[in-house]
């Protein structure tokens, strides 16, 4: 049987498990001395300001001038080291607990704004406890089952562009993805009630988004109007509904969780009732960041890789004509769509929704690449640069071929991360990215709109400048498959 794209990548070769023992060249470099890490020529100063206004050409000038790995200070992160290319990331993942984790650095930015029992925040058995409990919600067939109302979801949203029109379509895809979690987080309630929880979950991310939340010596209480206490009343309006809800859950007894937070409720993670209350209210938070902000930037950059070579979306077209007509799509067609899932791989390959990712700490001294990386120094993914490795020929371009028809093995396509601590929400993005573009591209014509589509930050995301400007030029009707 077709194994579910939710559960693993179609157009992957896998390649051994990202938990296989050290190989033959690296248990080599190993043996070697290591070397100390390289640092850019790059002032301070100027390093500084660039990495707030253009990280993604920093990171990429600063691996020109010191190769894969590199030692950088930074604002708000200290000193980091950068890993630029796959096989380095596998390595940091190969690192035990005792050597490496996850949780403790994420913490330090992440607490402040979601709390400290979220699972992202988490190490060690009370990490593992959560991710075996929310990952059977977010991968495999239960997602795949999630796909007609995606499609419904982007119906909508195609009901309301105007023809002619130039739309932006970022806050639009913002309000699609905060549907989608919703629906899978409290699928279990009534819609009015899944739509009142994407409401505060709308209210929530707007202002998680604000600049000034996401740099940490901007957190400060002045006056109800700060930006920091109106984040905070608003993750307080947010909270109060889904404390109310957990509650609800918790009394009723029911075992048969249907959705991830009854699911969280019942298993009883801590012996206190009201940990559980707090654990569920903080990872329902995360999950909304984590769900919602990323695959909206994603489907932004996959659109406007599409939008911009037209012979690529007449192809797609093709394919979706070709196996679905007029008819939506369903699950059942995910496992036959080939070209659409090359233009989603290659989306999220030609344009990362971060300039890195997935920071790891150092709790002892390792060795990756040959390099030293002493005690207490964190590691980011730069996952942009991977994406821009000897595996993917001409990298600037937008190219599904990439993907199509080629051998890419699984470990050197790395978007959602690697190790134990890979993207939770994996298979739901890659369902919901692929019914959404599926969807566009079978059922309008648009054209890229005016303005810049630089990067710039939006919460923990990049999204495009012009928010995803488009020309809407009209809807089009699938030719009959037969
Ligand atoms: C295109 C969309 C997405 C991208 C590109 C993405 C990417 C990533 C990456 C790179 C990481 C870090 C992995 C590592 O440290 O090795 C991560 C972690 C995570 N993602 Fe995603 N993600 C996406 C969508 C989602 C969705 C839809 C959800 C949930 C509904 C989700 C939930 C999480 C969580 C909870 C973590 C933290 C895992 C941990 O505890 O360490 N993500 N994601």
């Amino acid at each position: 049987m077709a194994k579910s794209i939710a559960q693993e990548c179609p157009h992957m070769k896998a390649a051994g498990s990202a938990q296989s023992s050290v190989s033959a060249k690296e248990s080599a470099s190993r043996d070697l001395a290591p070397m100390d890490l390289p640092v850019p020529s790059i002032p301070k100063w100027k390093a500084n300001l660039r990495f707030l206004t253009q990280p993604f050409q920093l990171i990429s000038e600063v691996r020109a001038e010191c190769g894969d790995l590199f030692l950088m200070e930074l604002p708000g992160l200290g000193r980091v080291v950068f890993l630029c290319r796959a096989d380095l990331l596998h390595e940091v993942y190969r690192y035990g607990e005792d050597e490496v984790v996850a949780g403790e650095m994420r913490g330090r930015h992440l607490a402040a704004l979601m709390g400290d029992k979220v699972s992202v925040c988490l190490d060690g058995d009370e990490f593992k406890d959560r991710r075996r409990i929310i990952a059977p919600y977010l991968n495999g067939k239960q997602v795949e089952q999630c796909l007609p109302r995606i499609v419904g979801y982007t119906e909508e949203m195609i009901d309301e562009l105007r023809s002619g029109a130039e739309e932006e379509l970022q806050p639009r895809f913002d309000h699609l993805t905060q549907r989608t979690i919703a629906s899978i987080l409290f699928g279990g309630q009534p819609q009015e009630k899944v739509d009142e929880l994407a409401v505060l979950a709308h209210r929530f991310l707007e202002a998680f988004q604000w600049r000034t939340v996401q740099v940490p010596f901007l957190r400060r209480s002045l006056g109800p109007w700060s930006p920091w206490s109106r984040f905070l009343k608003r993750r307080a309006e947010f909270s109060r509904v889904l404390e109310a809800e957990a509650r609800r859950a918790a009394a009723s007894g029911d075992t048969e969780a249907s959705d991830l937070m009854s699911a969280m409720v019942v298993a009883g993670l801590y012996e206190d009732p009201e940990e559980v209350i707090d654990a569920v209210v903080q990872e329902m938070i995360g999950l909304v960041v984590g769900g919602a902000e990323t695959t909206s930037k994603a489907l932004s950059w996959c659109l406007r890789g599409l939008l911009s070579r037209p012979e690529t979306k007449g192809k797609l077209q093709e394919e979706l004509d070709r196996l679905l007509g007029d008819r939506p799509m369903t699950a059942r067609d995910l496992k036959d769509l080939p070209y659409l899932h090359a233009v989603i791989h290659e989306g999220l390959r030609h344009q990362s929704v971060g300039p890195f990712a997935g920071p790891r700490l150092a709790k002892k001294e390792i060795v990756v690449g040959g390099y030293r990386i002493p005690p207490e120094t964190a590691m980011v993914q730069a996952l942009h640069e991977v994406g821009r490795g000897p595996h993917f020929p001409d990298s600037e371009s937008f190219d599904p071929e990439h993907f199509f028809g080629r051998e890419v093995k699984q470990r050197d396509w790395v978007p959602f991360g690697g190790g134990i601590r890979k993207c939770t929400g994996m298979g739901l993005a890659l369902v919901e990215l692929a019914g959404v573009i599926g969807t566009l591209v079978q059922r309008t014509e648009m054209e890229l709109g005016s303005g810049s589509m630089e990067p710039i930050q939006a919460g923990i995301a990049h999204k495009p400048r012009n928010d995803m400007r488009v020309k809407f030029t009209g809807r089009r009707s699938g030719a009959d498959p037969s």
